[in-house]
């Protein structure tokens, strides 16, 4: 193998594992080369060399120096046909896919439907990829979050009241989970777990009584919106609400320690993977050892624990 590509998509940490691809390539004397807007940039051939200088200071940077894109043509054929042929062109031996559940099932079908070598590595903010502990950008998203409840508690506390706070996770409830844990809050309402918004309200109205002026109840997106949540809780108390989406932030910011070190592993195990030809599936980290993941089938979901942790957050709220 004498030379690779990278793709991704964006979320804290993904800059510092392509930094880690391109100097464990470039230190085992392979060429890299980056594409640009992920699956768009592979079918309109938008290549960019990297070496060791391109990737210098960017460990530390939110989002992807190679930019990114959704792209509707990699879904069908013509588009993968044209994408391989731009790949082959090049004579590009190897692919590694940076990205989350999207990215990660192009990899699987430009792996097992044209045999071509990709390693992925998971990165989402969503942390929602089946058989994964820990993506890249989780912990970032985590913080992210995390710091603007611990600022929505301060007001909370000081004007007494309920606030809603609406965190991201596509269809998944993990980083709700997370966020509501370290915060201290007290609900989190999940895609996962039926908590009926009666109870949510009849718990709210029975504290009130007792004198508990404030809330920090977390919502998942893939559960429903804050403002809905907020018009219920007030239309069911009479108690006044506020509400606060937190949306994209989550998915920009300075990577934690602990991405950048998750990023570094793994974009030198992806490279190793490749270049000794266990290909077609992702590295991850498992009991703190890079263990190497077949892709799975099409439409496979994580299923988050969440019981114990929702436990966790009610006896200690
Ligand atoms: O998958 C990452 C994610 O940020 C989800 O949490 C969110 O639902 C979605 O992407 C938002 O997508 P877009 O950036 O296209 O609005």
């Amino acid at each position: 193998m004498k030379k690779i590509a990278i793709l991704t998509r964006d979320c804290g940490g993904v800059n510092a594992a392509i930094r880690a691809v391109v100097r464990t390539a470039v230190a085992s004397g392979l060429q890299v080369e980056g594409v640009m807007r992920g699956y768009e940039g592979l079918i309109r051939g938008d290549f960019v060399p990297l070496d060791r200088r391109s990737v210098s200071n960017i460990i530390g940077l939110g989002g992807t120096i190679l930019k990114t894109a959704r792209s509707e043509d990699f879904m069908g054929e013509e588009g993968q046909k044209t994408a391989l042929a731009n790949i082959r062109a090049r004579s590009i031996e190897g692919l590694v896919v940076i990205g989350g559940n999207g990215s990660l099932a192009g990899a699987r079908v430009l792996a097992s439907e044209y045999g071509f070598p990709v390693v992925g590595i998971p990165a989402t903010i969503d942390n929602d990829v089946p058989g994964v502990e820990n993506a890249i950008g989780a912990d970032t998203a985590v913080n992210v979050a995390l710091d603007a409840v611990d600022k929505i508690r301060d007001t909370a506390t000081s004007l007494e009241r309920i606030f809603v706070v609406e965190v991201m996770g596509r269809k998944c409830g993990w980083l709700a989970m997370q966020v509501a844990l370290a915060g201290g809050c007290e609900e989190v309402l999940l895609p996962e777990k039926d908590v009926p918004l009666e109870a949510l309200c009849a718990e709210i109205k029975e504290g009130s009584a007792r004198g508990k002026a404030s809330w920090i109840i977390v919502v998942a997106e893939g559960r429903s919106t804050a403002s809905a949540v907020a018009s219920a809780v007030t239309a069911a108390t009479g108690l006044e609400t506020r509400i606060a989406v937190l949306g994209h932030i989550q998915r920009g910011g300075r990577p934690t320690a602990f991405d950048r070190i998750l990023a570094a592993r793994l974009g030198h195990a992806a490279v190793e993977a490749l270049v000794d030809g266990r290909t077609g599936g992702c590295v991850h980290l498992q009991n703190g050892r890079v263990e190497f993941l077949p892709f799975g089938a099409a439409g496979d979901k994580k299923k988050p624990d969440i019981e114990s942790d929702y436990h966790l957050l009610k006896v200690l709220s």
